[in-house]
């Protein structure tokens, strides 16, 4: 099947995610006004989102990027989480912002502020796009929430299944025909 067919539904269209990204690029600008912001993207899933972000921030900023293994090819987390690649910068003295694509069940984003914590930042706060709140399995909330998503497997602007999908402009839900899990 082909790229679009595999979508069930649109969950939401490239404008509404781009009025979102708007509205959480304003209020970060906002709050880290006089701050020292370095917004660290988790690799690959808020590349996109990271990438509009940045340009809705209308302070000066450092961005560095990280990436971490938590999934496999699988829609449900194994709970295991490792640095596969690490930031550049240090984080001494700075007011981070982690930016997410989803916080599912908060093993990936908690294994990861333990990390970054212990890097010495003056601040540290999480930003999500997307938020599953049913599927939390620690206690771990988002600072900036874009918005909630029902407990579906979502796909799209950024978001992949098996690493496909991540091209889609707009967020979606994946047929469940087309996982088996
Ligand atoms: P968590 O550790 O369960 O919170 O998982 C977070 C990561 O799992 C996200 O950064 C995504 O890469 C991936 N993930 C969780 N739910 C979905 C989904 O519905 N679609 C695509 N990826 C997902
Ligand atoms: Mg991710």
């Amino acid at each position: 099947m082909g790229l679009h067919e595999d979508v069930g539904e649109i969950l939401f269209t490239a404008e509404q995610i781009q009025e979102i990204v708007q509205r959480i690029g304003k209020k970060i600008s906002e709050d880290y006004a006089d701050k020292d912001l370095i917004m660290i993207s988790v690799l690959k899933g808020s590349l996109m989102f990271m990438a509009d972000l940045m340009r809705a921030v209308t302070i000066p900023c450092s961005i560095d990027f990280l990436s971490v293994s938590s999934y496999g090819a699988g829609t449900t987390t194994t709970g295991e989480v490792k640095i596969l690649k690490d930031l550049d910068i240090s984080l001494e003295g700075k007011d981070v912002l982690v930016v997410e694509d989803i916080l599912d069940s908060g093993m990936t984003l908690s294994f990861l502020l333990k990390s970054l914590k212990a890097r010495n930042p003056r601040s540290i706060r999480l930003c999500t796009l997307l938020d599953k709140p049913e599927r939390r399995r620690v206690n771990i909330q988002a600072d900036y929430v874009g918005v909630q998503v029902p407990d579906k497997f979502i796909v799209g602007y950024g978001l992949d299944y098996a690493e496909k999908y991540r091209n889609l402009p707009y967020i979606g839900v994946l047929k469940p025909e087309i996982y088996s899990d």
